[in-house]
């Protein structure tokens, strides 16, 4: 079956047809031009870029060359939303020695990257973003000095196989307590950096989203449902409760994490695979208690299931399914969830694999209250400037799209790599690729 990314709508409807997916599009993508009120916020469209980690900061954590001409590409490129990358809050938790990560010493530099990504899409567009800052802590995914050195919610046997991590890295209930009161601050940072929100980031099996599935883990950050959302809970309470009225509080939240109880989240508990949202609509529904109005919806692991986490026509291994599938689970369950909790705003994920026709076909969503913004993904680095396409020039361009070639995800998989779109963007980053990868291309 071919596993390509549409370059015409006709294309992805034949392919929707011949596998019989629940996708709807639409021609009409006006809705895509909609403003959207969050307190006394305006967000002037849309369209979403979402958090694209590029690996490229100095070693204190501020933001370098690389990282300043990515944002400010996506600055100029029109979204209505930047979700500004994964942005370490403990220097044990950063995923990589050049991952983003903000403190009182290199708040300035944060502060400066902010008003430059504000200032750069007022000249261009006429409007600033809003921008969201993902707190993150990494977890087992830990490497701050390029080594592994995970600190893991409880042992998984799916991904560690016959190779246990040690006991010793299971991280204890106090130190959870000192990621939370960390996880509080940086959200506190993020705002006086002049960030619009904080993302307590909860996503891809970093260490938040990881404890939600800690079934099996004793004490007060495992076992009871109550439990294994503490931490977020409790982060996100404290970020309302400690920063301003006027200052968002949200997250980026894995609802599905793609593999068997007891080990994922929002997995049904009688085996096998299927989605069951009914844990991820109570997290939900107190989150939205606490005070927050909008959430970024995301599914899967980008080590584990890529297929799932990010639909691909090229990757590391052959998916178990067509990547549309892959496509449609996400874009539908963020639709069941909002279906659940009409009064939050929902981001959906995962749709660069639709190539032109995402505008299409997230418009029908969108039109339909089914989810309110479209993130974007690699979209972002081929193509920093489709949403100014979409919303001005008649659609996407099909020689600009990503090609959903994983070439991105194998620069950040490499040691010192610093990700972008070796395709679409090849001057700065097929040399990259060529010396990291060792690609021909
Ligand atoms: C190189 C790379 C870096 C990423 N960095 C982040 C990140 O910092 N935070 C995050 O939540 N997701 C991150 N993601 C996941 C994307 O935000 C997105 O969920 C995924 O690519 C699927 O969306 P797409 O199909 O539009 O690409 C990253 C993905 C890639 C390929």
């Amino acid at each position: 079956m071919v596993k390509k990314v549409y370059t015409t709508l006709r294309d992805f409807v034949a392919q929707r047809d011949e596998l019989g997916l629940n996708l709807p599009y639409s021609e009409d993508t006006s809705v895509l031009a909609k403003e959207y009120k969050i307190g006394n916020k305006v967000i002037s469209n849309r369209l979403a870029c979402q958090a694209m980690e590029g690996c490229d900061g100095t070693p204190d954590g501020s933001p370098d060359t690389l990282t300043k001409r990515r944002y400010r590409r996506f600055a100029e490129g029109g979204a209505g939303i930047i979700w500004f990358e994964a942005t370490a809050v403990l220097e044990e938790g950063r995923a990589n020695p050049r991952q983003l990560y903000i403190t009182e010493n290199n708040l300035d530099n944060f502060k400066a990257e902010v008003e430059v990504i504000k200032e750069a899409a007022i000249k261009e567009n006429g409007y600033a973003p809003l921008v969201i800052m993902q707190a993150t802590h990494s977890g087992r995914y830990s490497k701050p000095n390029g080594t592994p050195a995970p600190l893991i919610a409880y042992n998984n046997p799916v991904f560690e196989k016959g190779n246990p991590i040690s006991s010793d890295r299971t991280v204890t209930d106090e130190y959870l307590d000192r990621v939370g009161e960390a996880l509080v601050k940086g959200a506190l940072l993020a705002e006086k950096a002049g960030f619009d929100g904080v993302d307590i980031k909860c996503c891809h099996r970093y260490l938040n989203s990881e404890l939600l599935s800690a079934y099996n883990r004793e004490g007060k950050y495992g076992g009871s449902l109550e439990n294994r959302t503490r931490l977020l809970r409790e982060s996100v309470k404290g970020a309302v409760e400690s920063c301003s009225g006027d200052f968002i509080v949200s997250s980026r939240l894995n609802v599905y994490d793609g593999f068997e109880y007891p080990y994922g989240f929002g997995v049904s508990k009688d085996g096998g695979l299927d989605f069951d949202a009914s844990e991820p609509d109570w997290l939900i529904k107190k989150l939205y208690d606490y005070g927050v109005r909008i959430l970024n919806i995301t599914m899967g692991n980008p080590y584990f299931n890529p297929h799932v986490n990010r639909p691909y026509a090229q990757g590391g291994y052959e998916a178990p399914e067509h990547p549309l599938e892959g496509v449609a689970r996400v874009l539908n369950g963020t639709a069941k969830l909002k279906e659940l909790n009409p009064d939050m705003a929902l981001i959906c994920s995962a749709v660069s694999f639709l190539g032109t026709a995402a505008p299409n076909v997230v418009s029908t969503y969108i039109k339909d209250n089914k989810f309110d913004f479209a993130g974007f993904g690699r979209t972002v680095f081929a193509y920093p400037d489709f949403a100014v396409d979409i919303l001005k020039n008649g659609g996407m361009d099909k020689n600009k799209i990503c090609i959903c070639c994983s070439k991105c995800t194998e620069i950040m998989r490499k040691p010192g790599g610093t990700p972008g779109c070796v395709i679409r963007d090849r001057d700065t980053y097929l040399p990259i690729y060529k010396k990291l990868c060792g690609g021909k291309n």
